[in-house]
């Protein structure tokens, strides 16, 4: 079941990343975690956000586009408006940046810290309506998780 699913997920999570300080080497391993435990996924990863555009972080999955501006496409929408995309077909979605043809719906949730967005977390899918909203709860609290274990000691730079 997907709320199982994400309940051993998000313990892990918190064992893994817990007083963890280094955001690329715990960002590399959140990366591979969810690729290995997501069916129907063909790219998990972060962009981050540096000067007004976001650039391509550690990921799984096929070579993707490196810089996308504040406001463009999926991931430049949740991260210019600090809000959840879950986008059932890319295909309709106005703007929508195509790094990998086999990509179908699309999943994006800002990664913030000190209310500010420095990241997002994009997943996509070759299946429409991959992501629903038992999904998006689950990874909103995997990715509140890993804010707060990785952002507690304000230790990191980027
Ligand atoms: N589709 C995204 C671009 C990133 S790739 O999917 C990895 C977008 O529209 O922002």
């Amino acid at each position: 079941m997907k709320s199982e699913l994400y309940d051993t997920l998000n313990r892990q999570v918190l064992a893994l990343f817990e007083g963890e300080t280094d955001l690329i080497a715990a960002m590399a391993n959140l990366s591979a975690l969810l690729n290995e435990h997501l069916s129907e996924i063909n790219w998990v990863g972060f962009y981050l956000a540096k000067n007004d555009e976001l650039v391509l972080g550690p990921f799984q999955g096929k070579v993707a586009c490196v810089r996308i501006p504040m406001g463009r496409g999926v991931c430049g929408t949740a991260a210019a408006e600090n809000k959840i995309q879950r986008i059932a077909d890319v295909h309709q979605f106005k703007g929508h940046i195509a790094c990998d043809s086999a990509s179908n719906s699309e999943i994006v949730i800002p990664v913030i810290q000190n209310d500010k967005v420095i990241a997002v977390l994009d997943i996509d899918s070759p299946n429409f309506s991959r992501f629903d909203e038992q999904d998006q709860n689950g990874l909103e609290t995997i990715v509140e998780s890993f804010e707060k274990c990785l952002f507690a000691q304000q230790m990191h730079k980027i």
